[in-house]
């Protein structure tokens, strides 16, 4: 493909990220395909959208399954082939790749892609339960793991191993709740210092309160298209030239290696091979932090830096907004929220943002070329994606 586009992104939408009292997942998701619909005023969306891949993560919270249709009602695309992809915390990543299968294949020209989740009705230990699902069941989830506890174990590795502390962990959460700060959609839009991170109550040692993702209602969209068919819908479409998916053993304990993801390592030569981008030519990314050591990890995965370099990296606020490679300007998962399924795909719809000029405060100046790494579960899968503006 050699960094030719592989679809193009006409719109996105996403809902506000929090507590959504009163909302069912169907009504969170029906916001967000609104706002894709409104900024895209050209599409008709019953006439144009072809397929619809909806991610998430579980039927537990809702108690409802058969996501797919239900989300298609509720966007105002009935008898749409409507399909739910799940892989955990990925399950709008793997979305997003099954809508880019179906443009490519020539069987769509148009497809929504999104995700959604509906958490906070749940008390803690309940979204903990269900989270933990994504997990291995007999050896992981039966001897009580949860997901704090999975991450917990890759961070003392990765101190073991390169010496990151206590501190580079607390930079992330810093620097990401700054981010956050200026997004109106975050679930918290408050700066926290250092202090505050670091001396935040444990919840799994070294994983502090402040290093842990938040439990969030919210979903996202975005519209695909054939790059060809874009200037039809809009005059400022953002080109997705590499995409890369891969997967890896569900249990931890099964690994190569505690400090570095396997599949994200693979998800990421794919995606830039395919978009012909190295590294050093991403002006900006969204990465997978449902807790601060998975972004120092993703980091070290996605060639930002050396293997152990991530603490540094952090350190050195060059992923801070202002700085070289800005990393997870709307907050990320620590401050804007990770309702699981819909993660995926509102990492896109800050991509959308941020390549057409429109993030606002928190706008990456001269941004070309943006990424994107969704996880799954402690890593079993990875999604990442390479997009250019147009
Ligand atoms: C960290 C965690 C256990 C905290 O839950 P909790 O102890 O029940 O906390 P509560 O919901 O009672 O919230 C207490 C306060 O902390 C805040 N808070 C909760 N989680 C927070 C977080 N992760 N970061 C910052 N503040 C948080 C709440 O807003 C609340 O603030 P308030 O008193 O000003 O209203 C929970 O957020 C969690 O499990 N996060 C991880 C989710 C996860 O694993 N996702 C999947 C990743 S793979």
């Amino acid at each position: 493909m050699n960094g030719k586009p592989l679809v193009s992104i006409v719109s996105a939408g996403l809902s506000k990220f929090g507590k959504l009292e009163g909302l069912y997942a169907r009504e969170i998701f029906a916001l967000a395909a609104k706002e894709a619909y409104d900024r895209c005023p050209k599409l008709n969306p019953k006439k144009d959208i072809k397929a619809l891949f909806v991610g998430q993560m579980g039927e537990s919270y809702e108690h409802q399954g058969h996501t797919g249709a239900t989300m298609a009602d509720w966007a105002g695309l009935l008898h749409v082939p409507a399909t739910r992809t799940e892989a955990a915390c990925a399950s709008s990543g793997a979305a997003l790749r099954a809508g880019i299968y179906a443009v490519l294949s020539g069987l769509c020209d148009t497809v929504m892609v999104g995700g959604v989740e509906k958490m906070t009705h749940r008390s803690t230990a309940e979204v903990t339960e269900y989270l933990a699902m994504a997990s291995d069941y007999p050896f992981e989830q039966w001897n009580g793991i949860t997901f704090p506890g999975l991450f917990a174990l890759m961070a003392t590795a990765h101190m073991n191993a390169y010496g990151t502390t206590e501190k580079d962990l607390s930079m992330v959460a810093v620097k990401n709740h700054y981010h956050g700060s200026m997004n109106p959609k975050a679930q918290i839009q408050k700066e926290i210092t250092l202090e505050q991170a670091l001396s935040s109550r444990v919840v799994a040692w070294p994983l502090k309160l402040y290093d842990c993702s938040l439990i969030t209602d919210g979903a996202s969209c975005i519209i695909i298209t054939k790059p060809e068919l874009a200037r039809k819908y809009t005059d400022t479409p953002v080109h997705i030239i590499g995409s890369g998916q891969a997967s890896d053993t569900i249990g931890l304990y099964e690994r190569e290696s505690f400090t570095s993801l396997k599949a994200a390592k693979i998800a990421a030569k794919q995606a830039y091979e395919m978009a012909a981008v190295k590294p050093e030519d991403v002006d900006l990314a969204e990465v997978h932090d449902c807790f601060t050591i998975a972004e120092i990890i993703a980091y070290e995965d996605l060639g930002f830096c050396k293997p152990g370099g991530g603490g540094k990296l952090v350190e050195s606020g060059e992923t801070r907004l202002g700085g070289r490679l800005p990393v997870n300007t709307s907050g990320g998962l620590k401050s804007k929220g990770h309702p699981v399924g819909a993660t995926g795909t509102a990492q896109a719809y800050e991509m959308y943002l941020q390549l057409t000029g429109q993030a606002d405060k928190r706008q990456v100046r001269d941004a070309e070329v943006g990424l994107t790494h969704n996880l799954g579960g402690s890593g079993a899968t990875a999604a990442v994606h390479v997009y250019r503006r147009a």
